[in-house]
């Protein structure tokens, strides 16, 4: 393959070159998804970070963009989010030119290797020019470390009071547990409460949250409070679990106290979702970092590593009478649909990008894709149990638990199933969402063929545009 590029992602985002983790300051103005992501140019393993930046008009089509926000006298630009100050609450634009704003982390490396425990603080940047360029505030951080060693990761909203004054809630990881703050300004904040004792999973540090409102199939508001977590995730390392509950002055109330992942791969982590999306739109719109911190930084690609998941929509379903989220792939994804294969059982595979459509017949399938070198991914459903199993899919080498079938229990029918296959990485929706699997993998040639073992029907396959190929 021409300059190391075999595993390039053809139509998910990837970075030029150099290392990328989370996605960050996901926010959509005027026509444009913004994406920034935690970058350590100069190396393809983690290292001081930045915030990279692209834009998009459909989450799929990415344009490159200059470094957003570069390490500074205050430590590295950890994760966190962005929104649009459209009232100039903070006072940092103007009535016309109301700014965007960036709240992130201050991770300073020195202090976190002199053992110290106050080296995470939140700071605040903003742009005047539509997100071109970025001014870090002057009085920077807005919320000092309260010495706690892990602070961090603020995913801020709106959310007006009751009399319509503006309103900022932050939700923030601090260790295992969250805090909320509030601010009216996006510079001054107060703790209104915090969650997480004696509830969810606790296998590792909690990170990345985001806080959710969603209307669930019965009418009835609810609040969903995204927690990625490392480790302890359900097949190692890292991943995203979720609550479910109310969300009222500061305070969390879970429904119950059921762990719930928001998807059963390896590989999605991190991820959060995208603020200002109009309500003429609707949707919550989320987007993983696509890989796992067990292996993330040995991962066979050479110029760069780790690309985003494809972007999904969020909500609430019932199995009964328990809420659960869904992530369905976005439907612009269907824009990226070239030709179309009916197939009956097996077939050739037109490529490494395609997406294939499947009914299951009656709950139960069994299926793989296999290329030439005997290599190969296998998909089951079997006895309420959903499996990917990559142990023979390509390269594994590299680490130990690379190498690994995954399962994901789905207790409720199995109707029908997408998949979407890319250079390294492939993504299991099954009804749409409920039941989701993502997961790397790093064949040494590309899939060519898949074998229908039984349970699937009205099998489609598409082949996929690749919008991302291009790496200028
Ligand atoms: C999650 C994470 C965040 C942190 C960032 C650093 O993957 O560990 O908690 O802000 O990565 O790059």
């Amino acid at each position: 393959s021409p300059n190391g590029e075999k595993y390039r992602s053809e139509y998910h985002f990837t970075p030029k070159t150099g290392w990328m983790n989370d996605p960050n300051g996901m926010v959509y103005i005027n026509g444009d998804y913004h994406l920034f992501y935690q970058y350590y140019p100069d190396s393809t393993v983690w290292g001081p970070m930045h915030w990279g930046h692209a834009t998009s008009k459909d989450m799929l089509r990415w344009e490159h963009k200059p470094i957003a926000l570069y390490p500074d006298s205050l430590g590295y630009i950890f994760s966190g989010s962005a929104v649009f100050d459209l009232k100039n609450s903070s006072g940092l634009g103007t009535a016309g030119n109301p700014p965007y704003i960036a709240i992130y982390t201050y991770h300073d490396p020195v202090g976190a290797d002199s053992g110290s425990n106050t080296f995470q603080s939140q700071g605040i940047a903003f742009s005047l020019d539509e997100g071109k360029t970025w001014k870090p505030y002057d009085e920077n951080p807005v919320l000092e470390s309260p010495g706690i060693a892990d602070f961090r990761d603020p995913k801020v909203m709106n959310l007006p009071k009751e009399d319509g004054r503006d309103n900022w809630i932050m939700t923030l990881a601090v260790k295992d547990e969250i805090h909320f703050y509030e601010s009216s300004n996006l510079i001054n904040w107060e703790k209104i409460g915090d969650f997480g004792k004696n509830i969810g999973a606790h296998g590792g540090v909690w990170e990345c949250p985001d806080l959710l409102q969603f209307t669930a199939p019965n009418g009835e508001e609810k609040w969903v409070l995204l927690v990625s977590l490392n480790p302890g995730g359900p097949q190692m390392g890292s991943a995203t679990q979720y609550f479910i509950g109310d969300f009222m002055d500061g305070k969390f109330i879970p429904d119950d106290d059921l762990i719930r992942w928001l998807d059963y791969g390896p590989d999605n982590y991190a991820g959060v979702t995208w603020s200002n999306v109009p309500e003429s739109d609707g949707r919550t719109l989320f987007m993983g970092w696509m890989s796992n911190w067990l292996y993330a930084q040995v991962v066979p690609t050479k110029t760069w590593r780790s690309a985003m998941t494809l972007p999904r929509e969020l909500s609430l379903f019932d199995v009964d009478g328990t809420l659960l989220v869904k992530s369905k792939p976005s439907e612009e994804l269907l824009s990226l649909r070239n030709q179309t294969f009916h197939i009956s059982q097996s077939s050739p595979l037109p490529g490494q990008a395609f997406e294939l459509e499947a009914e299951i017949d009656s709950n139960t399938f069994s299926f793989k894709i296999e290329n030439n070198s005997g290599e190969e991914v296998h998909f089951s459903k079997e006895n309420g149990l959903v499996t990917v199993d990559r142990r023979k899919a390509g390269k594994s080498n590299f680490h130990p638990d690379f190498a690994a079938s995954h399962s994901a229990p789905m207790s409720w029918e199995a109707n029908e199933l997408r998949l979407f296959v890319d250079a390294n990485s492939i993504e299991l929706f099954i009804n749409d969402g409920e039941l989701v699997m993502t997961s790397l993998v790093f064949p040494e040639s590309p899939y060519t063929q898949i074998r229908i073992e039984n349970g699937l029907e009205d099998l489609k396959i598409h082949s996929l545009d690749p919008v991302m190929k291009s790496t200028d």
